[in-house]
């Protein structure tokens, strides 16, 4: 049986993201450099919304959740404690003609998938990066990047618990870059060396542990369906268990239907107490908990929904996008929700006639105080539509010459393409509650005013 894809080209998408300013490749004046990728100014917008959305809904709309910003190096033991010095590993494979190196786990057959040639017997090969900090460069010196946020959560839980008074069942979450040495990187930004996670760390009283697990498997499921990716698109997949990591008692993915098939966007993993007992034993700090309520002490379980930030921009992207046709033409759009669009609203004058100009920079002033807005008045209305469409702006705002005079102006939304024309004093209001999910009124156009401006 083939195996299924996304309908969608990732060639599409990544010439989109460069084309308008979402993703280039990193140092491209030098001819880039391998996995790693910037964020131009459309994608460092997507990226922000996606981190607040999920912030939002984990840390700010819960009380048992604090957030984290712990720092990317730390003390080397702690990756010791981790397991990561000793097991964050993956075998590696080496052509013994071409000499170039495969992730043992990545291939199908036993050659090289370039050129035929034999491989080496698979080698392991730790995927964390090394630097020295200070000036000297010896083992003693010796620091890692972190291949993951987690553990800046776990060191700090002691802390966390002092200061928060936080009571079981509770969580800390995180947002931030970790590193990691990958053999094989590709697929756009779906596995890169430097990306950004969003992890949470939920301490539980042991035994309730699976119950929690449960919980944020489907928490983090619907998470991603509220912000528009289609069900189809999205399904859960369970670890065996000669895939968990060194520290998992059980885990799910969430896997998003990419152009090149399905692929882990989120791991949820139970972690049992692994990480605060390991803690514990390579610091010599207490690491437990006490719960006043029942006198008892113990070393809590965490549950970790764990996510990319680089990844779920990818999949956003890959399932807002869409070639539809409109009069006549094929449109590109991208069906963003619009809590992740980069641009929430374009103000578009009809032309760059002087009389127009002024109340259309007035409206943009405007806007700009309670949305990211863009303005344009390069090329045919229809053009800045097309535009506006293929970067995902929920919602135009035109302004022609009848505005002049009624003080009216025209919004579009960008899925049906309907229009609704209003006062110009309600257009912050409407705008506002259209964005937060209120349906677009679709009366005819023709019935709300005798001028505007048409789709063309
Ligand atoms: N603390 C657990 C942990 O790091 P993981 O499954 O290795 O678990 C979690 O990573 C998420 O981080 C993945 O689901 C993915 O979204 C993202 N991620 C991991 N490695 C990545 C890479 N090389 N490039 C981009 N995203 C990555």
């Amino acid at each position: 049986m083939p195996e299924e894809k996304s309908k969608v080209d990732m060639e599409k998408i990544v010439s989109l993201c460069k084309r308008r300013g979402f993703i280039f490749p990193s140092s491209e004046i030098y001819g880039g450099l391998n996995s790693c990728w910037d964020y131009g100014p459309l994608g460092v917008e997507l990226k922000r919304n996606i981190k607040d959305a999920w912030w939002r809904s984990v840390v700010q709309e819960r009380d048992d959740m604090v957030g984290l910003d712990a720092s990317i190096m730390m003390h080397p033991q702690a990756w010791v404690a981790s397991g990561h010095v000793e097991g964050f590993s993956d075998p590696l494979v080496e052509c013994k003609t071409c000499h170039l190196r495969w992730r043992a786990t990545d291939l199908n057959g036993d050659s090289c998938p370039d050129c035929g040639g034999e491989l080496t017997e698979p080698k392991l090969f730790n995927l964390m990066f090394k630097t020295f900090m200070g000036p000297v460069e010896d083992n003693a010196s010796i620091v890692y990047l972190r291949p993951e946020t987690a553990q800046g959560i776990f060191v700090n839980f002691d802390n966390i618990l002092a200061t928060s008074r936080k009571k079981i069942p509770f969580g800390i979450a995180q947002i931030g870059k970790s590193f990691r040495n990958e053999i094989t990187t590709g697929n756009f930004i779906f596995r890169t060396r430097e990306f950004e996670q969003m992890e949470i760390e939920y301490f539980v009283k042991p035994g309730t542990d699976e119950e929690f697990f449960d919980y944020w498997v489907k928490e983090r499921f619907n998470w991603y369906l509220s912000l528009g990716i289609r069900r189809e698109n999205l399904r859960l997949r369970q670890h065996g268990k000669e895939e968990l990591a060194h520290y998992a008692k059980a885990c799910y993915d969430i896997e998003y239907l990419f152009p090149m098939g399905w692929a882990e966007l989120e791991g949820i993993a139970n972690r049992g107490n692994f990480d605060l007992v390991q803690h514990a034993k390579y610091s010599g700090k207490n690491l437990t908990y006490f719960d006043e309520e029942t006198g008892e002490r113990y070393v809590p379980y965490v549950i970790e929904p764990s996510a990319g930030v680089d990844r779920s921009a990818l999949a956003f992207l890959v399932d807002a996008y869409a070639e539809e046709p409109a009069e006549g033409e094929t449109r590109v759009v991208l069906h963003l929700h619009p809590e992740l669009a980069p641009i929430k609203v374009a103000v578009l004058p009809l032309s760059r006639n002087e009389k127009l100009v002024p109340l259309a920079k007035e409206l943009y002033a405007e806007f700009r105080r309670h949305f990211m807005t863009q303005y344009d008045d390069a090329q045919s209305i229809g053009r800045r539509y097309r535009r506006q469409d293929e970067i995902g702006t929920p919602f135009c705002v035109t302004i022609d010459f009848q505005s002049l005079e009624d003080k009216q102006i025209t919004i579009r939304e960008r899925d049906s393409m309907a229009q609704i024309r209003l006062p110009m004093t309600e257009a912050v209001k409407t705008l506002q509650a259209k964005l937060s999910g209120e349906p677009f009124a679709t009366q005819p156009l023709w019935a709300t005013r005798t001028s505007g401006v048409s789709d063309k």
